[in-house]
């Protein structure tokens, strides 16, 4: 019997990638960057099973590409770059990689809170450039963490863990913003379910942990952030379309917000001369939050077994589509 075809479209860690060289025909997109367009649809028409990045838009021309496509198995927890119900219409089966990365992206979000409050990337460069002359009693001033209003958009895995080490390290109250209400975090946290604006007035720190839809898309914009505090600090570890960059720039220009830490941006990579990497009082990391040495490993063991689950029929570990159970490509 031959080995089903299967193409990952990028290097990820042996913890997976292993399992499914002894068990495919696969082939892996040796470059850093993500394949060209061109290539992943090539390679598509063959496959039964790709393993996709966030990078890599699984979309409608691409599925119509690929007959033979029975599973596509995300590395990573967020989805907005997989069409899941042209997936379910077509009989793929479509699996990402939930909660392995929860503290890890918990961590980077408070890592960013953190730094950003008390300007660390500011004072860093500000001590490599050669400016540091003497102990200053008004120079660095950043912001308390203690007792503060932390407001967290979207109170799933990942903000409710955050909210959790900021309750529990900082005392600080937790005001949340969601579609869902999270009665443990209300029991647990003391949090309160606000609507946004109540939200955008009264946090000392927003930090944003909602997937990207329709709804949230844009949703930090030039009318949100003129309506937070002038000393708020503005946390974005969730996909960076759900800030409107220019509008983020303009409020960290003019002093509308204190400052901002991101993981993420839009467009990712951000290019260098971009006025974002000029402001001091803004934090950008190059959408590393899962990058955890077990959280990545954790990643891979998962999208492997979501691949290979999906290339047996058999139910995905973590399954975004479970209703396709019926119509499933075999
Ligand atoms: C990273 O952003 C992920 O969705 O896993």
């Amino acid at each position: 019997m031959p080995k089903p075809k299967v193409f990952v479209t990028r290097r990820i860690p042996s913890a997976g990638l292993d399992k499914i060289r002894a068990a495919c025909d696969a082939e892996v997109w040796p470059e850093p960057t993500p394949p060209p367009r061109a290539v992943l649809l090539d390679r598509a028409a063959e496959a039964e099973g790709i393993v996709s990045l966030l990078t890599d838009a699984m979309d409608v021309p691409l599925m119509e590409a690929a007959p033979h496509l029975r599973v596509i198995s995300n590395f990573a927890v967020g989805f907005d770059n997989i069409d899941v119900p042209a997936a379910t219409e077509r009989g793929i089966a479509v699996g990402n990689t939930p909660e392995v990365l929860t503290d890890a992206t918990a961590d980077m979000a408070f890592c960013l809170l953190i730094s950003a409050g008390r300007r660390l990337v500011e004072a860093a460069e500000y001590v490599k450039e050669g400016h540091w002359e003497t102990w200053e009693p008004l120079g660095h001033i950043g912001a308390d963490l203690m007792g503060k209003t932390l407001g967290i958009v979207g109170m799933g895995r990942i903000g409710s863990a955050l909210a959790q080490r900021c309750r529990g390290g900082w005392g600080m109250n937790i005001l949340y913003y969601d579609v869902a209400s999270n009665p443990d975090a209300e029991t647990s946290l003391g949090a309160r379910k606000v609507d946004f604006d109540t939200l955008l007035t009264e946090s000392d720190f927003i930090s944003v942990h909602t997937v990207l839809n329709k709804e949230t898309h844009g949703l930090f914009n030039a009318a949100a952030f003129r309506r937070m505090k002038p000393t708020a600090v503005f946390i974005n570890t969730a996909r960076g379309r759900i800030h409107v960059h220019g509008d983020l720039v303009a409020a960290l220009r003019s002093g509308e917000i204190f400052a901002a830490g991101l993981d993420v941006t839009h467009p990712e990579p951000l290019p260098p001369e971009d006025p974002l990497l000029k402001l001091p009082n803004a934090i950008v990391a190059p959408h590393i939050a899962s990058a955890t040495r077990q959280s990545r490993d954790a990643m891979g063991e998962i999208a492997a077994a979501n691949l290979l689950a999906g290339l047996q029929g058999e139910p995905l570990q973590a399954w975004l589509n479970p209703e396709v159970e019926s119509t499933r490509r075999r």
